[in-house]
């Protein structure tokens, strides 16, 4: 059964009164890059809850529900314990959100590397528990088969090439990739390979400007890039890192907010106003009808 319906908006808490907008679909994301040549930016963002993908929908193309979620929602040290059971729920969480843009969820780490069949299974269940519209899979050339077959049989899927969190034990850590020849040839190899195994969009992540833009010229799919280079046919963020909701982030997030300090701040206010007896006061409190 669909965990997804759309949210009672007049009777919810969460009251955004959704504009009727219709939502982008994947073939309209793909035509945005014809010919080599892409017209305005796509802006994906990261979403993990209806509440968030209520206040990013109307501003992007495409939300993500990134395995990031791992550690920003789990605080898990890295991708690889994501299971799909998360990815399915939250994907939901941010179907039942939006109205607007394509939702994209993450297969995670161990759930489509062992073979097409295994991968169209784990897509199958992320797409029929969620209503989200396309995966992502990470990894180039290696993946290429398995997005055929996906992309074959009515799953649009995106890459994923460069840095590759899943990948963090054997790239050793996160740096940025494509500094050396040979790492920049295997990067555009990679993209080349996933665009003409019928990836609709590839995100290129962590890798040196000239390679990124190198990747962008030699494919027809957009690329959707994150520390790779504005010339990129779309970027993405983590939503919590360019609000400013964590300390430390990788060199490539612009923090647009400082949400932490708003969120401390606002929260110090309450405690002092608790511990005060001043909340809640006659406004905040039921009193018997006389
Ligand atoms: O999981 C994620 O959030 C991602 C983006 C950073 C591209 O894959």
């Amino acid at each position: 059964m669909s965990t997804t319906f759309q949210l009672d908006t007049s009777t919810s808490r969460a009251n955004p009164t959704p504009q009727p907008m219709k939502r982008l679909t994947v073939p309209k994301i793909r035509a945005r890059k014809t010919d080599g040549q892409s017209g305005e930016p796509l802006v994906m963002l990261t979403a993990y809850t209806a509440r968030q993908a209520q206040l990013l929908d109307e501003h992007c193309d495409l939300l993500l529900v990134g395995d990031s979620l791992g550690q920003v929602i789990y605080g898990l040290p890295s991708t690889i314990p994501v299971t799909l059971d998360m990815m399915a729920n939250h994907a939901a969480a941010v179907v039942r959100g939006s109205y607007h843009a394509v939702v994209v969820v993450d297969m995670p780490f161990g759930s489509y590397e062992a073979s097409k069949e295994q991968a169209f299974e784990s897509a199958a269940r992320l797409l029929k528990e969620s209503n989200a519209a396309a995966v992502k899979l990470e990894g180039g050339e290696a993946m290429a088969e398995t997005v055929a077959f996906l992309s074959g049989r009515g799953i649009p899927v995106m890459g994923h090439v460069g840095l590759t969190p899943q990948a963090v034990n054997s790239l050793g850590g996160y740096g940025a990739r494509g500094r050396s020849d040979a790492e920049a040839e295997k990067i555009v190899g990679d993209a080349k390979a996933l665009d003409e195994a019928g990836a609709f969009a590839v995100v290129v992540e962590g890798v040196v400007e000239p390679i990124a833009i190198e990747v962008t010229n030699a494919i027809s799919c957009p690329t959707i890039g994150i520390g790779a280079s504005a010339k990129c046919d779309g970027q993405v963020l983590v939503t919590e890192d360019m609000l400013g909701m964590f300390e430390r982030v990788p060199r490539f997030v612009k923090r647009y907010e400082n949400i932490a300090k708003t969120i401390s701040q606002t929260v110090a206010r309450y405690a002092d106003e608790v511990r005060s007896r001043s909340f809640p006061s006659s406004d905040q409190t039921y009193q018997p009808k006389s």
